[in-house]
């Protein structure tokens, strides 16, 4: 068990176009304002955020990767890869640490290729369909699992 208290905020591809992508579907909120959300939410809490953004699957690995010793938990919107990648899930189940699966949209109400994560495989639990909110939502889980595991 890593004796950090950093979150590590993972977002996958496009989401760095929140804000202009989709608003019906992702919200107005862009990228830049929801990681504001998230460091005064963790801040509240006692803990701190790593809050990262890739397009490159090889990049979310290689983060997931280090979290095993520089995070105490990972929350992660894998975005399209949620649906496609199971070198993201091989990567979550070495980390050996809690992971929290979100997303801005309720996956399940959508299409059917948005059903299946392979994400979600290797977390504790998942969010979905609380646009910006459930960021905030995901770091009061992770703070509960995180003293959990103390
Ligand atoms: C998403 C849902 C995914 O299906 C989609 O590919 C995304 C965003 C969400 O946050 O709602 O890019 O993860």
């Amino acid at each position: 068990m890593s004796e950090s208290s950093e979150i590590l905020i993972l977002n996958g591809p496009n989401l760095n176009m929140l804000g202009v992508r989709e608003p019906n579907i992702y919200g107005c909120e862009t990228l830049a304002d929801i990681e504001e959300l998230c460091n005064q939410r963790a801040t509240s809490l006692g803990l701190t955020v790593n809050f990262k953004q890739s397009n490159l699957e090889g990049e979310i690995v290689a983060d997931i990767q280090n979290a095993r010793v520089t995070a105490a938990g990972i929350i992660i919107n894998a975005a399209g890869y949620t649906h496609t990648s199971v070198a993201i899930l091989d990567a979550l189940n070495i980390s050996e640490l809690p992971v929290i699966e979100l997303h801005l949209s309720n996956i399940h109400a959508r299409e059917a290729f948005r059903h299946h994560s392979y994400v979600a495989q290797a977390a504790t639990g998942i969010i979905c369909g609380f646009g910006a909110h459930g960021y905030v939502l995901a770091i009061d889980a992770m703070a509960r699992l995180i003293e959990c595991a103390e």
